[in-house]
């Protein structure tokens, strides 16, 4: 058969030999993924909110449980056109969908990564939003030196401790990026900086959505300074506090 092999193709085709070109890349894949590698970065692509994210091993693969940090963020009280800032974009899922469901919104997906901001930038073209726009900075420092304030920010950060990254599966310690991971030592260094910073970064009465570590909950409320309201910890699907919401006064 000329050209590339589409799926259907494969299944019309059952009968036929397979390609040489075709069987060399199987071998490959599966060879891969013996050694462990994700699904997702074999297959290039994640499904989040319904959409499709192009993903490579530059970003960490967007999890289920991050799409409660959208469902969160759509039940809140919201201006009719507001400024939302995704921190940790990674490929963009977060942004992307907040994009899709809030048409009126403007959206600025930040992250350290060059290399992630390129992927985030293919996935709001492949996605058709056209109300996101991408800035590299390090965690709120370009915001900082702005006058932009926001709305709401929004961020699944690292929250990884050093020593609990050599715990994690392999799949995930040896493929996945550690620097969307790993914050620090004790793992709560990036939160800890991020609701310094959001502080500053947010218009009265705008809100903090962040995903936290299962165990963080705690040691997350006591960072929160007087200056905050309406601080909400929501369960994940295994009943863990996985989303921390809380307003600025
Ligand atoms: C856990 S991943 C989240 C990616 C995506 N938002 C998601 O929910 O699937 C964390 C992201 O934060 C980014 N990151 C790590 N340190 C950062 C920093 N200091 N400033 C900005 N982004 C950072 C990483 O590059 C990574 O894309």
């Amino acid at each position: 058969m000329a050209g590339r092999m589409t799926e259907s193709d494969f299944f019309q085709n059952l009968d036929s030999p397979v390609p040489k070109g075709l069987e060399n890349r199987l071998n490959r894949l599966v060879k891969k993924r013996k050694a462990g590698w994700p699904m997702a970065y074999l297959l290039g692509k994640k499904e989040f909110w319904s959409l499709e994210f192009k993903v490579n091993r530059w970003v960490f693969i967007p999890r289920p449980e991050t799409e409660l940090v959208v469902e969160k963020v759509l039940s809140l009280p919201l201006p009719e056109k507001p400024r939302i800032l995704d921190v940790g974009t990674g490929s963009g899922n977060i942004a992307i969908a907040l994009a899709k469901e809030l048409p009126s919104a403007r959206v600025i997906a930040s992250d350290l990564s060059k290399r992630a901001l390129k992927i985030a930038r293919e996935n709001a073209r492949k996605n058709q939003v056209k109300n996101v726009e991408f800035v590299q900075s390090n965690l709120l420092y370009f915001f900082l030196k702005s006058n932009l304030l926001f709305d709401l920010i929004v961020s699944n950060p690292p929250y990884v401790a050093e020593k609990e990254w050599k715990k994690l599966d392999r799949p995930v310690r040896d493929f996945e990026p550690k620097r969307a991971l790993v914050a620090g030592p004790s793992g709560l260094e990036i939160i800890e900086k991020l609701i310094k910073q959001a502080w500053f970064c947010l218009k009265p009465g705008g809100y903090l959505v962040m995903e936290i570590g299962a165990t963080q909950e705690k040691t997350v409320l006591e960072l929160f300074s007087s200056g905050w309201g309406q601080m909400e910890i929501l369960p994940d699907y295994s009943g863990l506090p996985r989303v921390f919401s809380a307003r600025k006064d």
